[in-house]
């Protein structure tokens, strides 16, 4: 098997459960040493536990690759910084970020309160931010002193949802929609120090998902959507065979990885005088029936009935 990762260092938020887990021991299987960060709490943010990362660190470890366990919350400046300093205290250096910790608490927009709502916005938004601060500053700093660039990765986690909208989780919609915007901002950025920044919209059968079904979920939906579809694409970003792809965002469910296309300039109609609000209407209904059709959830525009 070909290494494509081998001897980087990476540093995954979130690795203890479900899509963080199978991409950190996917890294290590690529040869990638790595810093299992989780703050182990509930699927709502709540609470903690240290041994679930180190759960996964032992795991890597198990099978003959080198890990070390963080539980710290990357939401927290502190917390976010000493999850970059463990990675190069321990293996001398950083290379790879992803970002994957998160949290859900569905509500209606109505119902949301203030702590649903900076919860979920800080855990996923503020957790992307401040260990991607962290790494960004060491980055640069070591840019600076050798005069090189580092072939540094970041990879942040949104949403088929922060895309392309769903009912009743406006707090996280709002927040991954945030990171794929983050995404363009960092990738251009970072480009002057040799770092990429990606983002994956993933879909797969974890605690998050399994938690919203009522049912029991059908063994094929489980088997379809199994986390270790997605981590390959993670492994490909943090290597360096992925150095001239930046600002990316990819949808991968199951076996499938497309590339979604960024927010641009739809029709249009201009004129030379301010636009009088009363004759707006009948030039906004032609311009939304020439722009593209919005996609659903799926990503796809769905065919217009009759
Ligand atoms: N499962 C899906 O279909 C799906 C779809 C779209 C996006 N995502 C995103 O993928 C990522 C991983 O989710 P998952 O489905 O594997 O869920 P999960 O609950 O199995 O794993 C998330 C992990 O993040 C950890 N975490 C939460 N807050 C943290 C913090 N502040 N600091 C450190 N660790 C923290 C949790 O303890 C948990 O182990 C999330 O960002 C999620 O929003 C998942």
């Amino acid at each position: 098997m070909e290494k494509i990762c081998e001897g980087r260092v990476a540093v995954v938020t979130g690795g203890g459960r479900g899509l963080g887990r199978s991409h950190a021991l996917e890294l290590a299987r690529h040869g990638a040493r790595v810093v299992v960060n989780d703050l182990g709490g509930g699927p709502d943010g709540t609470g903690s536990d240290p041994a679930v990362a180190e759960a996964v660190a032992e795991e890597i470890r198990a099978a003959g690759g080198e890990a070390v366990a963080s539980g710290h919350d990357v939401a927290d400046s502190d917390g976010a910084r000493e999850v970059v300093r463990l990675a190069i205290d321990t293996f001398g250096g950083l290379d790879v970020l992803v970002n994957n910790a998160g949290i859900l608490r569905d509500r209606t927009l109505a119902g949301m309160s203030d702590e649903d709502w900076d919860s979920v916005v800080r855990v996923h938004l503020r957790g992307t931010f401040a260990p991607s601060r962290a790494a960004a500053a060491y980055w640069r700093d070591r840019a600076k002193s050798t005069g090189a660039g580092v072939d540094g990765r970041i990879i942040c986690t949104t949403s088929p949802v922060g895309l392309y909208g769903n009912f009743g989780q406006t707090n996280y919609i709002a927040a991954k929609g945030g990171i794929a915007s983050f995404t363009l901002g960092a990738a251009q950025e970072l480009a002057r120090y040799g770092v990429t920044v990606n983002t994956i919209a993933p879909t797969a059968a974890t605690r998050l998902v399994l938690a919203l079904m009522t049912d029991e979920p059908p063994a094929e939906f489980v088997a379809k959507f199994d986390p270790g579809f997605v981590s390959p694409v993670v492994v490909w970003l943090a290597s360096p065979q992925s150095a001239a792809v930046t600002g990316r965002i990819f949808d991968v469910r199951g076996n499938r990885v497309a590339l979604v296309e960024s927010w641009r300039i739809g029709a249009e109609i201009l004129r030379d005088e301010p636009w009088d609000p009363a004759a707006l209407g009948e030039v906004v209904s032609d311009l939304v029936a020439k722009a593209a059709p919005t996609p659903d959830i799926s990503g796809y525009v769905q065919p217009q009935e009759g």
